[in-house]
C-alpha cells in the first residue's frame, strides 16, 4: 500500500557554525550576524510522523527532559505554521502524530529546536514547491535559526541569520562534537556582548571552500565572536576547545553561542580516535563524530 505523504521519518541534524562574526546591533534589539553554517551529517534528533485523529507531540530520548510537548514546543509552532501555510493555497495538512526522539543536547548552539521544525517544514513541503517557498519566508517567524537549518546545506548567513546564501563545500573535514553538559542560554550571551561592532567575514574565495586548505586557511581569518564571552560565563567551554586541540583537531571553536565545540580533523581515523579518548575521559561530556 502507497504510504500517505503525511508519514514517515526525518533527521534534523545539528547545525554548526564554522565561523560567526556579530557586525551590529539592530532596533529589534537581535544582532547582525554573518555566519559560515554548516550541518553535521549524522549527528542528529529525529522526527517520525504519522497521522492521527488529533495533532499530539511526544519527546523521548537521550536530552527529552525538560522539553515541552505542549504548545511552547516549536515543533508544534512549526506544525501550525505550515498548515497555515498550506491553507493559503488550497492545501490540506491533516492532524498528525509526531514522535521526536532528542539526541542532541539542547541550549547548546547547535540548532536543537530549530533543527526539528525546519525538519517538521522540510518533510511538509518535499515535492511541494509552493508550499516551500512560503515556508522558506516563514520560517524565520518561528526562530532566527529556523531558515538555515530548512536550507540544510552549507551555506552563508547574514541578517539575523536568515539571509541566505549556499557555498560550494563538496568535502566536509571529519568533525567532533563535544558538549560539556551546561545549558547555555543564547539571549544571555548576546546580552552580555562587550563588542557588538566586528569585522564581518573574510572574502569568500571565489571557488568556494570545498579545499580542505583553502577551507582551513579561510577559518583560521574567522572567529566565533560570541566564544569569549561564552566561555566568561561557561568556562568549560574552554576546557573542551583545549581538550580537541590536544587530540588532534586542526581547528577548534564554539558553534552558534555555545556550550558545544567542534573540532575538525584531517581524517575520520583522527576524529574518531580522538572521541573515543574524549569519551573515556569525560563520560559527563556528549560526544559525537560526523
Ligand atoms: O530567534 P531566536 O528565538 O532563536 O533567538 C534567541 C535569542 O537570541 C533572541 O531572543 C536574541 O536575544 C538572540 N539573538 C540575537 N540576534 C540574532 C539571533 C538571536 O540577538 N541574530
Amino acid at each position: 500500500m502507497p504510504q500517505s505523504p503525511f508519514e514517515g521519518r526525518i533527521a534534523a541534524p545539528a547545525k554548526v557554525n564554522l565561523a560567526l562574526h556579530v557586525v551590529g546591533r539592530r532596533d529589534d534589539g537581535y544582532h547582525s550576524l554573518e555566519s559560515l553554517v554548516v550541518f553535521a551529517a549524522g549527528v542528529a534528533d529525529a522526527l517520525s510522523i504519522g497521522i492521527a485523529e488529533a495533532d499530539d507531540l511526544l519527546v523521548e530520548g537521550r536530552f527529552a527532559q525538560g522539553v515541552p510537548t505542549d504548545g511552547r514546543n516549536i515543533v508544534r509552532k512549526a506544525l501550525l505554521l505550515a498548515r497555515a501555510e498550506a491553507a493559503c493555497i488550497g492545501m490540506t495538512i491533516p492532524p498528525l502524530a509526531i514522535r521526536l526522539t532528542k539526541n542532541l543536547p539542547h541550549a547548546a548552539g547547535i540548532g536543537g529546536g530549530s533543527a526539528d521544525a525546519a525538519a517538521l517544514l522540510r518533510f511538509l513541503c518535499a515535492d511541494r514547491p509552493d508550499l516551500r517557498k512560503r515556508l522558506a519566508s516563514g520560517a524565520s517567524r518561528l526562530g532566527a535559526d529556523v531558515p538555515m537549518c530548512l536550507a540544510g546545506t552549507p551555506t552563508l548567513a547574514h541578517g539575523v541569520g536568515d539571509v541566505l546564501t549556499p557555498v560550494a563545500m563538496s568535502h566536509m573535514p571529519a568533525m567532533v562534537l563535544v558538549n560539556p553538559g551546561r545549558p547555555v542560554e543564547t539571549p544571555a550571551i548576546f546580552k552580555a556582548l562587550r563588542n557588538r561592532d566586528n569585522a564581518p567575514l573574510p572574502p569568500l574565495p571565489a571557488a568556494g571552500l570545498s579545499d580542505p586548505d583553502v577551507l582551513f586557511d579561510w577559518l583560521d581569518r574567522a572567529r566565533n565572536d560570541l566564544q569569549e564571552t561564552a566561555i566568561s560565563i561557561e568556562p568549560t567551554i574552554r576546557e573542551a576547545c583545549r581538550t580537541l586541540n590536544a587530540h588532534g583537531a586542526r581547528l577548534a571553536r564554539m558553534s552558534g553561542s555555545g556550550a558545544t565545540v567542534f573540532g575538525l580533523f584531517d581524517s575520520g581515523t583522527a576524529a574518531g580516535q580522538c572521541a573515543d579518548t574524549v569519551r573515556a575521559a569525560r563520560p559527563d561530556w556528549w560526544v559525537a563524530v560526523s
